[in-house]
């Protein structure tokens, strides 16, 4: 056995160990950063080590300070877990070491890209001829399409980013719901687009579409001293799925507004995009095939391991004009490249991955993943609200189960003491000024007992005296 076999079965003997730890295991990390730091050793030593030492030094060193986000137990943030088959591709990925960025040299990722995006559009009911690009994560597919859609906004106006960058242009106006994930604001940001309009949005969250036709028809924020274009250079963001309370907006009204006014539709479906797939919550996304651009994340509600995010783009002209590049050393066919579709240029292959979640899973088994993780967030509601004191805050139509016991202080001491105990784990926040248990069912290995368990662990969490 050579030392890279030796390596490899340490990983896998580590791997599978970590995995069959967590049915049981507590959820949260039990070991500070300081302890794991003294565990790894901050010194770098002269003499080389074996890889199959180093790699269970590293597993040995680390497990304490592992959170079990793999757990079914696991509720916090909208955090997936890793379906066997993504799981096991994903090692592939890694020993396979392709640089996933030309058709030409990489002719089995680029196969896998192209049935994986093709599976996705049909899945998610989106435009066929929609471009599909393999990012970091939901950030960056919405950074990608949001560039794509500031490239045509602009472009329609008269003036190339491409060439001109964006000083001295025209203003482009962003208007999207003021609880949009502030994932957007960052790739606003990232494009040099600054602060989006905010538009009101309903209790749960909703943009509401009279208010955005107000927006629009308002004039926007000057910005500079430039002449602005008519139509302005718009691009209205929406949303499916509110990280709190799972809402969506409504696509047809919202879509119809921004048609009006000329503008580029795009959707935040990180993780809420994937109700399409669903016949039972398909209802949710209806009408959002509609826009011009979806962001979803894979490492979400599909369960492949991080990092991959998904930007569609209706007119794969505009993803190309504004991501493509060209290099002299580069080997770059005429209909495209991988690298024409996302802002990396080096990358692993994501696609494999997602290509081994949809062949193992089949449309069946993605529509009734969707439909599971939505059954147990109904199944926390009602137990969460046959506890004394406890109120769940939000329609429960998807994922996201939001409630509150009784008043902040108090949900926060029952946040930090079903952390304590660590049967599970679930993430608190504000939402509209109150502090709340926000719950997200996101992976797939959550059973009916998993729910079980952690509602009995709310519930002894929120029973006897509170206060300190
Ligand atoms: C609606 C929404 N948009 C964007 C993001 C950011 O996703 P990522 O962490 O994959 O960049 C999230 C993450 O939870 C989200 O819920």
């Amino acid at each position: 056995m050579d030392e890279r076999e030796a390596a490899l079965r340490q990983a896998h003997g580590h791997a599978v160990r970590w995995l069959a730890s967590l049915s049981d295991r507590p959820v949260p990390a039990r070991a500070t950063v300081d302890e794991i730091v003294r565990a790894l050793g901050a010194e770098l030593p002269d003499a080389p080590s074996t890889p199959a030492d180093v790699v269970d030094l590293m597993a040995t060193a680390c497990e304490p300070g592992l959170t079990a986000f793999p757990s079914g137990r696991f509720y916090g943030f909208v955090v997936g877990g890793t379906e066997p088959a993504a799981l096991a591709a994903d090692w592939l990925v890694s020993a396979w070491d392709q640089n996933c960025v030309m058709r030409a040299v990489t002719p089995a990722y680029t196969a896998a890209e192209e049935i994986a995006g093709a599976w996705l559009i049909d899945l998610l009911g989106l435009p066929p001829d929609s471009a599909v690009g393999f990012t970091t994560g939901a950030t960056m597919a919405n950074f990608t399409c949001l560039a794509a859609g500031r490239d045509t906004v602009l472009r329609r106006a008269g003036w190339s980013v491409a060439h001109d960058g964006l000083a001295g242009g025209p203003p482009v106006r962003v208007i999207t719901g003021q609880d949009r994930h502030m994932a957007i604001d960052l790739a606003l940001r990232y494009l040099g687009l600054g602060r989006p309009e905010l538009v009101e949005a309903d209790a749960q969250g909703r943009m509401d579409p009279e208010a955005l036709r107000r927006t629009l028809a308002a004039p926007g924020p000057v910005r500079g001293a430039v002449p602005v274009p008519v139509p302005v250079p718009t691009i209205v963001v929406l949303q499916a799925g509110d990280i709190h309370s799972g809402a969506f907006d409504p696509f047809p009204e919202t879509i119809r507004a921004a048609r009006e006014a000329g503008a580029w539709v795009h959707v935040d479906g990180a993780f809420g995009l994937w109700a399409a797939v669903s016949p039972t919550h398909a209802h949710l996304t209806a009408g959002c095939a509609q826009a011009d651009s979806w962001a979803t994340d894979a490492h979400k509600t599909l369960n492949v391991p991080y990092d991959c995010g998904l930007a569609l783009v209706r007119d794969a002209a505009a993803l190309r004009s504004a991501m493509g590049l060209q290099g002299d050393y580069l080997i770059q066919h005429e209909h495209g490249d991988p690298i024409d579709k996302v802002p990396e240029l080096s990358r692993r292959g994501r696609a494999f991955t997602v290509w081994a979640a949809l062949r193992s899973l089949g449309r069946q088994g993605v529509a009734d993943l969707v439909d599971r993780l939505c059954r147990h967030a109904r199944a926390f509601a009602t137990g969460i609200e046959a506890i004394d004191g406890a109120t769940v805050l939000n329609d429960v139509v998807f994922t996201q189960v939001c409630a509150e016991f009784g008043d902040d202080e108090r949900t926060d001491r029952v946040l930090a003491r079903l952390l304590d105990e660590g049967a599970s784990w679930i993430s608190g926040s504000t939402w509209h000024g109150r502090r709340v248990m926000r719950i997200s069912v996101s992976n797939w290995s959550t059973t009916d007992g998993d729910v079980s368990h952690t509602l009995d662990a709310i519930r002894r969490a929120s029973s006897g005296p509170i206060r300190s």
